[in-house]
């Protein structure tokens, strides 16, 4: 399943909020529109994020290739700053920004139109990659995952999160895929679901043996001993390992070191904010009291009650066991081994 994808000059997404009940496409022609998209979670997930972006970007160029080249240049760097904006926490959305920015930083000078082209194919290049990582970050936590194993995850980190495949649901489909999964444990993942609208049906999808809970039973499944270990995705990575995930993710990383039971973060190396040494300074997007007043349209709380709405949260890098990438895991001391990524990320984006 691949949740988003660029056909014939226009960005098609699988419209995320209508899921698992209707599956609907929706065709950006314009980076504003996928502007909205992201705005409006109909592609949401860090690293889909990233592809959403990039692939506005590329409608952009093509929008502006008959300007000057002066004024083509001015025009991108305002839509990645407009693109930038659209939310805050999953830095896969800046990185790919950046990286686009490059390419077409690389070609300054050069006819907007060949710019483009090149942007096209720096896009499709981005996408191809993270559903390659994602099968990489398969392999790697395929040997943290023990016979017969029964798995809790939160939130969404599956192939509709990702350019395909997924990362903690990467593992999780690697590991089914071995021969190795009993039962995955989803948590419904409130307010907006994404667990039991998103996880369920696409663990359904596979023929995984999938059991829904609500967020607040995850302590008690964890005490019943019924998880060998916790999996899920991130959407920032500090230098110091803090992991920023969807709201919900610290109390459980919480719960399954109180009840010693392996807690995995699966991200790719697009996930990791080198600049940030350590997880306060991740910036938490907070979202619109509805999300919270309301279940899937019908109120639920008395009108007017203050809300508080974040949508993610930070797990301190000692709750996690270990950090699976595409290029290996990651243990504890963090700091040491995302030193090492920064480093052999720069020399990849010939910074080093
Ligand atoms: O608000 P969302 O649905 O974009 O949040 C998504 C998550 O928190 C995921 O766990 C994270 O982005 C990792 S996706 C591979």
């Amino acid at each position: 399943m691949h949740p988003i994808w660029w056909e014939d000059g226009k960005v098609v997404l699988i419209d995320q909020t209508r899921l698992p009940h209707r599956r609907e496409n929706i065709c950006c022609s314009t980076y504003r529109e996928v502007g909205e998209a992201i705005r409006g979670m109909q592609v949401r997930g860090a690293p889909a994020l990233g592809v959403a972006a990039a692939f506005g970007f590329v409608l952009a160029a093509r929008e502006y290739a008959n300007l000057s080249r002066e004024l083509f240049h001015k025009r991108l760097d305002e839509v990645a700053t407009a693109l930038a904006a659209t939310r805050p926490t999953a830095v896969n959305l800046f990185w790919a920004l950046d990286r686009m920015q490059k390419v077409a930083a690389e070609y300054v000078g050069t006819d907007p139109h060949i710019i483009a082209n090149e942007l096209e194919k720096a896009a499709l290049e981005l996408a191809t990659e993270d559903r390659e990582n994602n099968r990489l970050i398969g392999r790697f936590g395929l040997q943290l995952v023990c016979p017969n194993a029964c798995i809790l995850t939160h939130c969404n980190a599956g192939a509709l999160a990702t350019a395909g495949y997924g990362t903690a649901l990467g593992v999780i489909r690697a590991a089914q895929e071995a021969g190795r999964v009993e039962r995955v444990y989803v948590d419904e993942t409130r307010p907006l679901l994404q667990g039991a609208r998103l996880t369920a049906y696409e663990l359904l999808e596979e023929g995984i043996p999938t059991t829904l809970i609500t967020d607040s039973m995850a302590g008690y499944v964890l005490q019943q001993g019924m998880v060998d270990l916790v999996i899920v995705g991130a959407d920032r990575i500090a230098a110091n390992g803090d992991v920023a995930n969807k709201i919900g993710t610290y109390s459980l990383a919480v719960l399954a070191q109180a009840n010693d039971v392996p807690f995995y973060v699966a991200a790719p190396v697009s996930s990791f904010d080198f600049q940030l040494t350590n997880g306060a300074q991740i910036p938490i997007e907070e979202r619109r009291p509805q999300e919270v007043t309301h279940f899937r349209g019908q109120p639920a709380a008395p009108v007017g009650v203050d809300v508080f709405n974040p949508a993610f949260d930070v797990t301190p890098a000692e709750y996690i066991t270990a950090i699976i990438t595409e290029v290996g895991i990651l243990k504890p001391p963090y700091k040491v081994g995302i030193e090492e990524l920064k480093v052999q990320s720069r020399m990849k984006d010939g910074n080093g």
